[in-house]
């Protein structure tokens, strides 16, 4: 069956979501755990996304616990294309129940509905088990490998997965909750 989640947009309260999931285990094919002020300064970047039409980061929620993890997408430059970006996570106790895919989908619904770019991406380095897992079981393409820069300064070797916005319109909401964003 479906989880039954629904996504809130990300709020000022949400740095403690963040900080939580700053943890060895959970950053392990993320570059490690993070000084707080990278946290705090990327809390303040999600803040922004709908400030300046940028993208929409989301809190995930369960009927019985208000924060597990988080999903959203922004805007970047890939290839040549102004394509949006994606990025998750779900914290430890959470995982392992479809949380990430289900939400994965209702950000892309909503990426397509009020976002303005046709792609979406996800860059998950070659060797996150889950982390591929999850863009396979959301609809995503792999595409093939690529370097990408995470964080600052290190080249990690990635996939490359692709993500059509327009393609399997309505899906979203019987794939997941049904709770529209
Ligand atoms: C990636 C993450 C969000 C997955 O959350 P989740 O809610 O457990 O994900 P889901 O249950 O929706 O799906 C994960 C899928 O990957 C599969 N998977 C898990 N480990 C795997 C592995 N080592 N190899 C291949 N597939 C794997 C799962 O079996 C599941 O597929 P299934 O339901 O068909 O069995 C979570 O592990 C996480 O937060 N990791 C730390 C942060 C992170 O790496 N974020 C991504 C940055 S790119």
């Amino acid at each position: 069956m479906a989880p039954d989640l629904r996504l809130e947009p990300w709020s000022d309260g949400d740095l403690e979501l963040e900080l939580r999931g700053n943890t060895a285990e959970m950053k392990v094919f993320l570059g490690g755990e993070e000084p707080a002020d990278a946290i705090v300064a990327r809390h303040k970047r999600f803040l922004e996304l709908p400030v300046t039409g940028a993208g929409q980061m989301f809190r995930i929620a369960l009927p019985d616990a208000p924060g597990v993890g988080s999903v959203g997408y922004w805007e970047r430059e890939w290839q040549g294309e102004q394509v949006y970006e994606m990025g998750w996570h779900v914290l430890p106790e959470y995982q392992g129940r479809g949380l990430a895919s289900a939400a994965v989908r209702l950000a892309a619904a909503h990426a397509r509905t009020h976002g303005r770019h046709r792609h979406a991406h996800a860059y998950p380095k070659v060797v996150n088990g889950p982390s591929n897992g999850v863009c396979r079981k959301a609809g995503f393409t792999l595409l093939g490998e690529a370097d990408f820069e995470f964080p600052k300064g290190t080249l990690i070797r990635c996939n490359d997965w692709r993500r059509d916005l327009r393609v399997a319109a309505g899906m979203e909401v019987t794939q997941a909750s049904g709770h529209e964003v």
